[in-house]
């Protein structure tokens, strides 16, 4: 059976260019990048090679890039860095704004802050998954570090008003930091435009390979590290540098292009189109902002797992909701932020496709699900 994998939010197949131009640097350039021998500037040379990719893709210079082991690691850098340095340097701010949607990795990040004295306000968002620009504004204060907002969501698909949430952190004299894991190479971001002043990335949701992030951290701003050790990436994260998955990590966003953004357009959009054909089905999040690989449908009176058990014995591989939130039995807080009442949220799929998703994958998938979600619901005692 030809597996379909429609799961491309959780984590993405490598490109077979970005293990190609990995693969020396396990075996023949295997320097460390600190070492002044010519074997550690060969690895050298490819970790700033990355680094200046990265920093190019987001409009950002290139010594405000730091190597880490991923999108989680990045957010608990720019959180819990920026608390400690106001903390340390006794500068009387305290406080945290994000929001009800983020990744679980700012969530957890936010709730233990909180254990360690600083104040948090989670905003609100609308039915679609949109920031109250009016809430966060009067959610400012004087006391205010940062503001940290997710670009685009990870199980809804929403993206954010980048430049008008910087804005307002520009105009009230806050930093503003975001997580754009889901959105890197397939929306526009930039540090400048959007006024943003930190930003987590990683490496995995681009075909890249996983354990690789970065954080860009605009110049002049003071973070204290989570890691000590040997001084690394200019004293901000120690550890010798993964240089393989970074070499990795700048291939994959290098090779990143509009055409295939387009291409997941037209697919994700007949996608929902046919989906919603299906009487009884609601799409969460966005309808216009919205990443291009991302499709989340309610199905009314049935289960969300039951869907996506019956579509595995197709070979499809579907998430009911983010991948690090699947074990655990709690519906999507996401999901609950949009106003999606429990038994709603229990029945949802999340549809995440990518690059090598092809018209023939798409065409399956919407003759197969019809009779899926008719003989669950025949089946279910929700009637
Ligand atoms: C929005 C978002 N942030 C952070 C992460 C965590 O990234 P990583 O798996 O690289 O730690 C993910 C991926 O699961 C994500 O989707």
């Amino acid at each position: 059976m030809k597996t379909i994998y429609f799961d491309n939010a959780a984590t993405t197949r490598v490109d077979d260019e970005v293990l190609k131009t990995m693969l020396p640097y396990f075996t023949e350039n295997y320097g460390n990048a600190s070492s002044i021998h010519f074997k550690g500037q060969e690895a050298k040379d490819a970790m700033e090679k990355s680094r200046k990719i990265i920093a190019k893709a987001l409009g950002a210079k290139t010594e405000e890039i730091i190597f880490t082991s991923g999108g989680t690691e990045s957010n608990n850098l720019a959180l819990k860095g920026l608390f400690f340095w106001n903390k340390e340097n006794n500068t009387g701010k305290d406080h945290i704004i994000t929001t009800k949607i983020e990744h679980d990795c700012i969530l957890n990040t936010c709730k233990w802050l909180e254990r360690q004295g600083a104040k948090v306000t989670y905003l609100d968002v609308d039915e679609e998954g949109f920031v109250d620009l009016n809430q966060l504004e009067k959610s400012i204060t004087d006391k205010t570090i940062v503001v940290s907002i997710i670009h685009g969501n990870n199980e809804i698909g929403t993206i954010q008003d980048m430049e008008k949430i910087g804005n307002i952190c520009r105009k009230k004299g806050v930093l503003f930091h975001t997580d754009a894991c889901q959105s890197f190479t397939k929306t526009f971001l930039d540090v400048k435009k959007q006024n943003l002043d930190l930003v987590t990335l990683n490496s995995h949701k681009i075909h890249g390979p996983k354990g690789v992030g970065a954080l860009y951290i605009r110049e002049g701003i003071k973070i204290v590290p989570l890691m000590h050790g040997g001084g690394h990436e200019r004293k901000i994260r120690s550890g010798t540098e993964n240089v393989s998955g970074i070499v990795g990590f700048g291939k994959a966003v290098d090779i990143a292009n509009k055409k295939n953004v387009e291409k997941m357009i037209k697919l994700r959009d007949k996608l929902i189109e046919g989906i919603l054909k299906i009487p009884k089905t609601r799409l969460n999040g966005a309808k216009e902002k919205r990443l291009c690989n991302n499709i989340n449908v309610s199905f009314s009176n049935i289960e969300g797992e039951s869907i996506s058990g019956y579509l595995e014995t197709h070979g499809i591989c579907t998430s009911t909701g983010s991948a690090c939130a699947s074990h655990s039995l709690e519906t999507s807080h996401v999901l609950k932020a949009i106003g999606l009442p429990p038994v709603q949220s229990n029945s949802t799929l999340r549809i995440s496709i990518s690059k090598y998703t092809t018209e023939e994958e798409v065409d399956y998938f919407l003759k197969v699900l019809p009779g899926i979600v008719e003989k669950l619901r025949r089946m279910s005692p929700i009637k």
